[in-house]
């Protein structure tokens, strides 16, 4: 059993949307070892969550974990699943707004279902999610455990800032994620609700296979990322579970950028 001595989200509890994979499975593992309770969300491979939430109980002595489907893009899913989370649980402390896919296609060839697909999930997804958390936080009020009333962590992605030609719908979403957030973050800030992003920039999971999975493919990539290595899940889980710790209680409505430097426009190293 590994045990994390720091045990800094005892007594919380947080869910993870599309925790069933890649980012989420980490960031659900990591709140997990830091001793929150986790609500391992999914939509697809219920089997994959169900390890998840055994993964989680089995590493930690005092976290426990239940895996809930839920559709995010779907009102009523997201608010059964707080029901169910509360059931089990008592309340929400945490949120963190992963779920998240692309439907690529070339601009003249994007079908409004592709467009449509992106923005429910990957945009108003992150709204009623978050709005089911804000109600619950200011029902429920201040606890002594945490600093601040509740926190939320929006997934963004360095294409909030980033460009991303072929992927417009999904661009357009972590570009309204940014200001999502940041509007959450000034209007809850009065309310003690803390509201960040981290912005992954290229983490080997299966959304970016085609990018990685050959030599080729990884050298290509490469070019793109200064620090010259591919993200690993574990360094989106480790700054997740900080910024939602009370070491993080200062950091409100900003991005984190966790990118090995992409967004430093490595196209200009020897270049302009
Ligand atoms: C995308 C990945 C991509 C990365 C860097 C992420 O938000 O989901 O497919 O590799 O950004 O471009």
């Amino acid at each position: 059993m590994r045990q994390n001595p720091n045990h800094r989200l005892a007594g919380q509890t947080c869910i993870v949307t599309g925790a069933n994979s890649g980012i989420g499975k980490e960031v659900a593992l990591s709140m997990g070892r830091d001793c929150a309770n986790v609500v391992v969300n999914y939509i697809t491979d219920p089997a994959a969550a169900e390890e998840v939430a055994h993964e989680i109980e089995s590493n930690d002595a005092v976290a426990k974990a239940i895996a809930v489907k839920a559709d995010v893009s779907k009102e009523d899913q997201v608010q059964e699943m707080f029901r169910v989370a509360k059931q089990h649980f008592g309340t929400v402390d945490i949120l963190v707004n992963n779920a998240g896919l692309q439907r690529d296609a070339a601009f003249q060839d994007m079908t409004l279902a592709q467009w449509q697909f992106v923005i429910d999930v990957n945009l108003t997804g992150q709204f009623l999610c978050s709005r089911e958390a804000v109600r619950e936080f200011l029902q429920r009020g201040k606890q002594d455990y945490s600093c601040a009333v509740g926190k939320i962590i929006c997934m963004s992605s360095v294409h909030e800032i980033i460009p991303w030609a072929g992927h417009i719908n999904y661009a357009a979403s972590k570009g309204g994620v940014m200001l999502l957030m940041k509007s959450m973050a000034q209007e809850l800030g009065p309310k003690g609700i803390r509201v960040n992003s981290i912005a992954p920039g290229a983490i080997q999971t299966p959304i970016n296979r085609d990018a990685w999975e050959t030599p080729e493919a990884l050298e290509k990539l490469n070019k793109l990322i200064p620090y010259k290595r591919i993200g690993q899940t574990t360094d989106i889980g480790a700054v997740a579970v900080w910024l939602v710790s009370d070491e993080a209680d200062y950091i409100h409505g900003t991005t984190i950028v966790v990118d090995g430097g992409m967004t430093l426009y490595p196209g200009f190293t020897e270049n302009g």
